[in-house]
């Protein structure tokens, strides 16, 4: 039996890695540390309630003591999902950036560190590259993060290079690019654009809205975080590429053709700073390890915009939580 300590596991994609992992790995544990920021929600993981093999804990990973506490139960595998992952906000206010994205990293590799583990994957981001006109990053480029959240993100994944090149701690990178689907907190751009126009609203793009992300299925995600837990060689980074780069424009239009919306719905609004244009990934190394995308981009677009048709409690509970005030502000700002 492995206990793995999944953390940020209330999140968008630590919920659907903590789904993943316990219905395909039957001999697994996993205890799952989330502070329940903004951004957590227990009602991504309602359905593990009766289930043995899963345990939440409410805790910060900057917290010595509890994460010391867990350490202390016997830890195999640890994946560090937890973090402030908004670009916008960390515009805003980058403290929180800090103090979780790179001090809380720092913790938990301190007690992974003290207490022996197998395996930590370190969940990093494409973002740590910065921005390319042409050509793919691959994962010996140098990182050139600019913004807040990037930035933080970048020191994290550096820092748990630095374990295993230190102490040998069995650290494993992974630098992903956009993900997209279930679950995910309606501030982003595809999960706020959805929701937007299921409430008549519109969809607020930024600049010229041909700025290129490449969108990776939340699925896809969580497999290959979960292949790299057997796979990943020790002290490595690896890419995790969706392969389907975008303009921002091209998906917004795709999106109101899907829902049958009108095109108007789409506003060009003032752009964010220092908006990086385009993130691409080259992703030959994961490949070369046997391990690529399974799902088609449009197909897992389309069951997304369904699955947010048919969860509209879910979202509807959070976009008119404090959701509400922080937009108005935001919009107010625009
Ligand atoms: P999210 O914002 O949806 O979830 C983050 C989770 O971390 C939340 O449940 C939150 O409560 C928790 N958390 C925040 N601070 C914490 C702390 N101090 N202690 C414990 N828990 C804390 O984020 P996400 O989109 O699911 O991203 C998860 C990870 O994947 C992040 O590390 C992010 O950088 C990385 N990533 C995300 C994407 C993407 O497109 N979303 C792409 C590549 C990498
Ligand atoms: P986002 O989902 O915030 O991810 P990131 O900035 O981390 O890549 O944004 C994806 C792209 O969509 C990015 O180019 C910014 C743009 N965007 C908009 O045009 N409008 C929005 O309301 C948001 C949130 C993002």
């Amino acid at each position: 039996m492995q206990k793995y300590l999944v953390t940020g596991g209330a999140g968008f994609i630590g919920s659907n890695f903590v789904h993943y992992l316990l219905s395909k790995r039957k001999d697994c544990q996993v205890v799952n540390l989330d502070k329940l920021t903004y951004a957590g929600n227990l009602e991504n993981l309602a359905d593990l309630k009766m289930e043995a093999r899963y345990q939440f804990v409410k805790g910060d990973i900057a917290d010595e003591a509890c994460v010391d506490q867990i350490f202390k139960s016997g830890i195999d595998v640890v994946v560090n999902f937890a973090a402030e992952t908004h670009v916008d906000r960390s515009i805003e206010n980058p403290t929180d950036f800090i103090k979780t994205d790179v001090y809380g990293t720092y913790v938990l590799l301190e007690a992974a560190r003290r207490y022996g583990v197998k395996k930590f994957i370190q969940i990093s981001t494409d973002e740590v590259y910065g921005s390319i006109e042409k050509g793919s990053f691959r994962e010996t480029d140098p990182l050139m993060p600019r913004n807040p959240y990037s930035a933080s993100k970048a020191g994290a994944d550096r820092l748990a290079y630095s374990y295993w090149a230190t102490y040998q701690l069995p650290v494993v990178i992974t630098r992903a690019s956009n993900n997209f689907g279930p679950y995910q907190y309606p501030e982003k751009f595809i999960s706020l654009s959805v929701t937007n126009l299921l409430e008549g609203k519109t969809i607020p793009i930024y600049g010229d809205g041909r700025n290129v992300r490449d969108w990776l299925y939340v699925g896809d995600h969580c497999a290959a975080v979960d292949f790299l837990v057997d796979q990943g060689k020790d002290g490595e980074v690896y890419n995790v590429a969706g392969g389907n780069e975008k303009e921002n424009i091209e998906i917004a239009k795709e999106m109101v053709c899907y829902l049958k919306g009108s095109q108007d719905s789409i506003q060009f609004v003032k752009d964010r700073l220092g908006h990086d244009r385009r993130y691409s990934l080259n992703a030959d190394k994961l490949k070369v390890l046997g391990w690529k995308p399974k799902s088609s981009f449009l197909t897992a677009l389309h069951e997304t915009l369904d699955w947010y048709q048919k969860n509209e409690v879910w979202w509807k509970k959070i976009k008119s939580g404090k959701f509400k005030q922080y937009y108005q502000k935001q919009y107010e700002l625009r």
